[in-house]
């Protein structure tokens, strides 16, 4: 396994490779990002990931200093996985001069549940990720589903910009007790992490309720109200179409639907979500 800082480098050591599977990650590694590793290999080689927390993406009062960075682990659990090279660039290096050039996602999804609470969140991911991709060059590119809304953006972001490329989607891992891995868990006390999986238990009710024939708005109010009385704050619980994460009007015709979830536990922020 190589690990490589620059661009320079990078090119250098993929030139000629044409199957490349690429994952982009900020670091801190669990199982969530190990999956996507194995399904990374099954879908290209070499395996590619790269390790780059992305201040673009960060708002002003954001964890972008506390971020957890854990190279050397990280490094440890990617070898281990059988990832060729990791691409670990600093700020300098992804950003020598200040990135004016940004990719803007259409409004109707980018400034929607995770944009509407985190403003240019959405500009930031795909910045960095179109130039991650012209750095990585891959043939395909694996996202998780726990970050929906981003999986669904990168994705419309290729197919709109014609990159050669495809994203594989890759399934949420969790652990025991329920809670979507992240390594924003790792902020939770003791006693969060006791609560935390409850914001997984709300959604598997909700799922419930919609597959009774309940009114949606009904149900997201109930499990905002209910997740509250156990002391978080919901920025937003909602069931959204899978096609386009817009809620479903009164009288259209069924389709696949998704609840989207986040909201913060103490001072911790937590997303989730579940297909219906
Ligand atoms: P990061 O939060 O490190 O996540 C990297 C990838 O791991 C994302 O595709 C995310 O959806 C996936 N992932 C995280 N937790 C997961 C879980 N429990 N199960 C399955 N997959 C999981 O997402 C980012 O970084 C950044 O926005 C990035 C795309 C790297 C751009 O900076």
């Amino acid at each position: 396994m190589k690990i490589v800082k620059t661009i320079h480098e990078l090119r250098a050591q993929l030139s000629g490779q044409n199957r490349i599977a690429f994952v982009p990650t900020m670091g801190n590694l669990h199982e969530g990002h190990l999956s996507l590793m194995r399904l990374a290999r099954q879908h290209g080689d070499p395996v590619v990931a790269s390790i780059f927390v992305n201040r673009l993406q960060f708002g002003p009062n954001e964890d972008f200093d506390k971020y957890p960075r854990t190279f050397e682990d990280d490094v440890a659990k990617l070898e281990k996985e059988g990832v060729y090279v990791i691409f670990a660039p600093d700020e300098r290096e992804m950003y020598p001069q200040p990135q004016e050039y940004r990719v803007e996602p259409p409004h109707n999804l980018g400034d929607i549940l995770e944009g509407e609470f985190r403003p240019s969140f959405f500009k930031g991911v795909c910045t960095v990720v179109l130039k991650l991709f012209s750095c990585v060059q891959p043939r395909v590119a694996v996202f998780g589903k726990k970050d929906y809304q981003q999986l669904m953006i990168v994705r419309r972001m290729c197919h709109q910009l014609a990159l050669p490329m495809e994203i594989v989607p890759a399934e949420t891992v969790r652990d025991a007790d329920g809670l979507a891995l992240s390594s924003r868990n790792r902020y939770l006390s003791a006693d969060e992490r006791r609560e935390a999986p409850e914001l997984a238990k709300a959604l598997a009710q909700v799922r419930e309720a919609v597959l009774a024939g309940g009114r949606h708005a009904d149900i997201e109010q109930a499990a905002m109200a209910a997740i509250k009385g156990r002391g978080w704050q919901p920025d937003y619980i909602a069931v959204r179409k899978r096609s386009d994460l817009l809620a479903l009007t009164e009288g259209q015709a069924a389709e696949p639907l998704v609840v989207l979830a986040a909201a913060k536990l103490g001072s911790t922020r937590l997303i989730d979500n579940l297909e219906i």
